[in-house]
C-alpha cells in the first residue's frame, strides 16, 4: 500500500510511470466487482474540484467511498485528525484522501498502517494537482527539459506553487515566477524572479495562482482591477505571449483579478483540460495505493 504526500517521495521515473497509467485509464470505467476497497475522503479545507474529482475516479474504479463531513463529525467536539483517521482505519477504511489547513499535517499520523493521499496540506504541497499539471504539460509539449514555465501570483502561499516548482525543475523546465515581492519565497533567487511583462513574452506555460487570501493574516484585497493591471493576465499580455504558450491555473480562478475573464476559455487555456486530467490522474494514483497490479476494470 502506497501513501502519496509529496511527489519528493517519488523518482522522476516513478512519476513518469503514474503520468503513463493515468493515459491508459483515461476511459476506463469500472462496470464488474467493486474489488471490496473502502476510501475515506477527509476534507477539512473548501474543495470542488480535487474532491469532486477523487469521487469521479474512484466511482470511475468502482471503489466504495465512506461519506464522512468533518461539519458533523466528532471534530466537533474536539476529536483530533490523528483520533479522527484511526477510528475509520479502525472500522476498515483502506485508504485515506485528505485535505487539511496545516502543512505537513501529515507527519502526525505515522501510526496509520493504511494509505494517505495527500490533497493539499496548508501552503506545504499539493501532489495530486502538480500530477495533472504534469501530464496537461507532457500532452500539449511532450517533454519538460528546457521549457519555460512562469508561475504568477501568491507564490509563498500556495501549496500547488511549491510542489510545482520542486518537480517542474526535477523534469528539467525551467521555472520562474512573477507576482508582489511580498509573496515571494525569501529563498527564490533573484534571477528566477519576473516581471509578469517579462513573463508573458518568455513562457511556454503561464501558471496563474488565486490569491489564497485564507492563508493570509486578515488582508483584503483593496482593488482587484489594481491587482489584474499590475500583476495579472490582462487581455494586452496575452496577445504578447508566445504563439505557442499556453495558460493553466489550479482554479478556483478569480475572474478579474489574477486573469482577465474572457481569457479563461480563450484558446491558449488548458484550465478545464487540466480539470478533466485530475480524473485520469487520480484513478492512477488510487490504484499505486491500492496496490493493484491492473485496475479491476473494462475499458469501455
Ligand atoms: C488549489 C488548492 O486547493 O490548493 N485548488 C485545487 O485544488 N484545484 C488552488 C487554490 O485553492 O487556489
Amino acid at each position: 500500500m502506497s501513501s502519496l504526500t509529496s511527489l519528493k517521495m517519488l523518482s522522476v521515473e516513478e512519476i513518469d510511470r503514474i503520468l503513463d497509467d493515468a493515459e491508459r485509464l483515461y476511459e476506463v470505467r469500472h462496470v464488474g466487482s467493486r474489488n471490496g476497497h473502502v476510501i475515506a475522503n477527509l476534507f477539512f479545507e473548501a474543495s470542488t474540484r480535487t474532491k469532486c474529482s477523487f469521487e469521479m475516479a474512484q466511482k470511475q474504479l468502482g471503489i466504495d467511498t465512506l461519506h464522512f463531513d468533518v461539519a458533523t463529525s466528532s471534530v466537533n467536539k474536539g476529536e483530533g485528525l490523528y483520533d479522527t483517521a484511526k477510528t475509520l482505519e479502525s472500522i476498515g477504511c483502506d485508504a485515506f484522501i485528505i485535505r487539511h489547513g496545516e502543512t505537513r499535517y501529515y507527519e502526525q499520523l505515522k501510526g496509520l498502517t493504511v494509505p494517505i493521499i495527500n490533497a493539499g496540506d496548508g501552503s506545504g504541497d499539493h501532489p495530486t494537482q502538480s500530477l495533472l499539471d504534469l501530464l496537461t504539460i507532457r500532452q500539449e509539449f511532450g517533454l519538460f527539459r528546457g521549457l519555460k514555465v512562469v508561475i504568477v501570483g501568491d507564490i509563498l502561499h500556495s501549496r500547488v506553487a511549491h510542489s510545482n516548482i520542486e518537480v517542474l525543475e526535477r523534469f528539467g523546465a525551467e521555472v520562474y515566477v512573477s507576482g508582489p515581492e511580498e509573496w515571494i519565497d525569501e529563498d527564490i533567487p533573484r534571477e528566477k524572479r519576473l516581471t509578469i511583462d517579462e513573463a508573458v513574452e518568455i513562457a511556454d506555460v503561464v501558471m496563474l495562482l488565486r490569491i489564497q487570501l485564507e492563508r493570509h493574516d486578515g488582508e483584503m484585497l483593496s482593488n482587484p482591477d489594481d491587482y489584474l493591471q499590475t500583476y495579472g493576465l490582462t487581455m494586452e499580455r496575452e496577445k504578447r505571449m508566445k504563439p505557442h504558450g499556453i495558460i493553466m491555473h489550479p482554479a478556483p480562478v478569480n475572474r478579474g483579478v489574477e486573469i482577465d475573464s474572457s481569457l479563461v476559455e480563450c484558446e491558449r487555456s488548458r484550465i478545464f483540460k487540466q480539470m478533466n486530467n485530475g480524473v485520469a490522474v487520480r484513478k492512477a494514483v488510487l490504484v499505486r495505493a491500492l496496490h493493484q497490479k491492473e485496475a479491476p476494470v473494462h475499458v469501455v
